[in-house]
């Protein structure tokens, strides 16, 4: 059975290709465009502490679980459930972390492409010299511009769309495997690139303790909710794209070992790439580092586009946006696209056409929340927002809580060291206590506060 599961979307070619298909899904919108806004906004180095906390304790435990899971399961999250709760005898309900997942995937992929889309407009931007000396209300101008127009909006998500397909559309080993063999190497020269430049131009020095002083008096209860729903975000948690990937990969490989390589990885390019902007985002004062969201598309445009060089080092900066995001589009619609493929109702490529077409008709939503529908809210959120809440805040942790309730409590201890591969035991066992007692705990009281925060 295994091995004609195995052969339906064939397996990646190494633990290697693994860690870089698991890193390309972690590093994304959330390092580069989240991580430094929000270390900024909740008080620097102490965030920094808590959120590496909720890694550790939260994160790099559920993602074992996860890829624990789908390698065990040898299909897409739904199937994968199915087949492990079949055999273990549990209740169909935990078929829902299956499900559950794979949709919250199609909804992050429908703004997501919209805002990769931004940074696929801002290459062209960069690139073509619009942004040469602008100012800061002429920066802003440009942006309102994008986002003003539902025509730009959609052309470029449209692009960002096609990207994603046209990698998925090629499977596991040429599509998927290849395209993280290419683009996870980019994307590491392209940050050194820029680091070096941030380093030789910038304010290297402020920017330096504006992310890693201790501004404790900054950090709030809701900044610790933000810091273990960015943990979850950002590692690709809780959405079945790890459980897809982990499908994949090699029967023995240590998942331990590889699963604290791809956190690891996934931490240190958000430290770096809140190192390549703020130094050079300090080197300006005409502008200010507290912008938040729109630290990427106002601040940075002006920033770029005074400096000597500016414009190439921008443009090489929104490409490494782009190329971030791109390999983590590619996870967010594979699990879905795997389990309609399972069905045996569809081949790749119409699997690929139809979840794409309805995430790009959802997307429409996000593109429309920026303008026309700006004023249409619900419980103060609009359409995008709703969104994102409903995803990152609620989905995400969810699914993680079942996930580590499921591994922890319900599945016998024997047959999950036997599916977790060859790590020390002692660590396992500590890895397991800790997905019994302390992740379900810190994530069911975060997502609590966090929905009676939101509402009350
Ligand atoms: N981890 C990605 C990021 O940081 C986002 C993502 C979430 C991708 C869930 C896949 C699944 O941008």
């Amino acid at each position: 059975m295994n091995d004609s599961r195995r052969k339906l979307h064939g397996t990646w070619a190494s633990r290697w290709t693994f860690v870089m298909a698991a890193t390309g899904s972690a590093v994304g919108l959330g390092n580069i465009w989240k991580f430094p806004y929000i270390t900024g906004e909740n008080g620097g180095g102490a965030f920094v502490l808590v959120y590496l906390g909720c890694i550790l304790l939260v994160g790099v435990p559920v993602m074992m679980a996860e890829v624990m899971l789908g390698r065990k399961g040898r299909m897409s999250p739904i199937n994968a459930m199915k087949s492990i709760t079949r055999d273990a005898g549990l209740h169909g309900a935990w078929n829902s972390i299956g499900w559950l997942g794979v949709i919250a995937g199609l909804m992050i992929l429908s703004y997501y492409a919209v805002i990769a889309g931004w940074a696929l407009n801002y290459i062209i931007e960069m690139g073509s010299g619009t942004l040469h000396g602008a100012d800061g209300p002429e920066a802003s101008a440009l942006f309102a511009d994008l986002l003003a127009s539902p025509k730009k909006l959609i052309f470029w998500q449209t692009i960002f769309m096609l990207l994603t397909m046209g990698v998925v559309i090629g499977g596991v080993t040429k599509g998927l495997g290849v395209a993280v063999r290419v683009l996870m190497p980019l994307l590491f020269v392209l940050l050194v690139i820029l680091l070096v430049f941030s380093a030789r131009e910038g304010d290297f020095y402020q920017g330096w303790t504006f992310l890693f002083s201790f501004r404790s008096e900054n950090l709030t209860w809701g900044g610790v909710l933000e810091a273990m729903g960015h943990a979850f975000f950002t590692l690709s948690l809780g959405m079945g794209a790890i459980m897809a990937y982990g499908a994949y990969m090699p029967e023995h490989a240590p998942i331990g070992k590889t699963v604290v390589t791809v956190a690891f990885l996934d931490t240190v390019v958000a430290l770096l790439a809140g190192l390549a902007i703020f130094p050079i985002v300090f080197a300006n004062p005409s502008v200010s580092a507290n912008a938040g969201p729109g630290l990427l598309f106002e601040t940075l445009p002006v920033v770029f586009g005074n400096m000597p060089g500016g414009l190439f080092f921008g443009t090489l900066f929104f490409l490494l946006v782009t190329v971030a995001a791109w390999s983590s589009s590619i996870s967010l619609i594979e699990p879905a696209v795997a389990w309609l493929i399972e069905t045996g109702r569809c081949n790749r490529i119409t699997a690929n056409l139809l979840l794409g077409l309805i995430a790009w008709i959802v997307g429409l939503g996000t593109v429309l929340s920026f303008n026309v529908w700006e004023d249409h809210r619900l419980f103060g959120f609009n359409f995008f927002e709703s969104m994102d809440f409903l995803t990152a805040r609620v989905m995400l942790p969810l699914t993680g809580l079942f996930i580590a309730i499921f591994v922890a409590w319900l599945m016998k201890p024997a047959e999950v060291f036997s599916a977790i591969g060859d790590d020390p035991p002692v660590l396992l066992t500590l890895w397991l206590r800790v997905l019994r007692y302390l992740s379900p705990v810190a994530v069911a009281v975060i997502l609590v506060i966090g929905l009676y925060k939101t509402f009350f």
